[in-house]
């Protein structure tokens, strides 16, 4: 009889590649690894030996990166979601995509079980949990480092060195680090104490704000229906729109955050974030709302970007909510076409201008020049009758 197959999530860090010979011998099991590319600095040749010379019987590597950014990162950017105002959510976007790829090859080989190698403290493995429940709730699902003997990074790699199993020769990095296209985030080590400043070595991109160039870097940066299109006036794909973004933003300084946040399993946790396009889109994007949004529509939106925010944090990315939301930001979207000029420097982003055709802003009514249409004289009878409620109650309640 065949043996059973298990899908892996790898990684080539250290605990996914002892993952793979762990759960080789516990289960008596062939191994399938699945790497996506989220956009992440990696070097695809590597790991596919790693892998293989690690212990498994196939390695799939899969290019999400397209689809990581037209059907998830402009989602996010769409509605505007900032985790506790502040976190892009690069990781907790990535992880649904990750979960289908790694269900998709599961049910191609006919795997029978899917692991992950998040372990039993954080939002990922809920993230990567929830999404095989709806996708694929017949695969059993194994989260080895909820469950395994070893204790310390000590021991994987005495396990590792027992049995051959290659790990990068290069210095233990004192963080814990996730990364793609759409940010970094980084945590563990010193920066466990929250009142202790992140060391210049946590930062993976960008520039200190005191190392940025003098002079500032300015961008104009064109959207259609909430989409980003064209930096400086060239047409670009969504992934080089965001690397250039990144790019320019690490040089300057620009989208280094830190924050307290509140995980799904009810701890706090200190994390470090690098987002650069991430943090230059968000505010572009939402000086045009400004702009071009019934005043109405503006002001409820804010209550569904943090909606949006939580689920994607909370991993219910495959939910009807999360549809529902959509459609109501898509209505939101129509008229959200237009520029936004930006002004980088030293840790810095500033809004230099802003046009659209959609523009609400009339300036016939908003000058204070003789071009001036508003009808001042209705003004009175508009403040008589706005006013009349508080009139009444104060004649009634006297000194309150
Ligand atoms: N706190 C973030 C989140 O839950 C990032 C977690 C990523 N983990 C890491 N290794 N830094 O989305």
């Amino acid at each position: 009889m065949s043996k059973e197959k298990i899908a892996v999530a790898y990684s080539g860090g250290l605990d996914t590649s002892v993952m793979i010979k762990w759960l080789k011998d516990k289960y008596d099991a062939e191994i399938v690894a699945v790497t996506g590319n989220l956009g992440q600095q990696m070097e695809i040749d590597n790991l596919e030996s790693k892998s293989i010379a690690t212990g498994a019987s196939s390695f799939h590597f899969v290019d999400l990166r397209k689809q990581f950014v037209e059907e998830y990162i402009w989602r996010a950017l769409k509605a505007g979601a900032l985790y506790e105002d502040v976190y892009p959510l690069a990781t907790a976007l990535g992880r649904p995509l990750l979960a289908k790829a790694l269900v998709d090859v599961a049910l191609e080989e006919g795997c029978t079980m899917l692991t992950h190698g998040c372990t039993g403290k954080g939002n990922d493995q809920v993230r990567f949990e929830v999404t095989f429940a709806s996708l694929a709730p017949h695969l059993k699902v194994i989260a080895p480092l909820r469950i395994w003997e070893f204790t310390s990074r000590e021991q994987e790699i005495a396990y590792a060195l027992e049995h051959n199993i290659p790990v990068s020769a290069t210095k233990k990095n004192p963080y814990s680090i996730d990364e793609n296209i759409w940010g970094i985030s980084i945590e563990c080590g010193v920066l466990e104490d929250p009142m202790v400043a992140p060391p210049e070595d946590a930062f993976q991109i960008t520039t200190s704000p005191e190392k940025a160039p003098d002079t500032p870097t300015v961008v104009d940066i064109e959207f259609v229906e909430g989409v980003p299109v064209a930096l400086d006036g060239r047409q670009m794909a969504g992934l080089d729109l965001i690397v250039k973004l990144n790019e320019l933003g690490a040089r300057n300084g620009v989208g280094r955050l830190d924050m307290v946040e509140n995980r799904v399993v009810g701890i706090k946790s200190r994390e470090i974030y690098e987002a650069p396009a991430a943090t230059i889109l968000h505010f572009a994007h939402r000086e045009l709302e400004r702009l071009v949004l019934e005043k109405s529509v503006f002001q409820y939106k804010k209550n569904i970007s943090q909606d949006y925010a939580n689920i994607i944090y909370n991993g219910t990315w495959f939910s009807p909510m999360r549809h529902a939301l959509d459609a109501f930001v898509n209505v939101t979207q129509k008229p959200v076409t237009g520029l936004v000029r930006v002004k980088l420097y030293k840790g810095g982003i500033s809004l230099l201008g802003r046009n659209s055709p959609y523009s609400l802003y009339n300036e016939e009514l908003a000058t204070y020049t003789e071009a001036d249409t508003y009808d001042h004289k209705a003004a009175e009878g508009f403040i008589k009758i706005y006013g009349l409620g508080l009139k009444t109650f104060h004649e009634v309640n006297k000194n309150s």
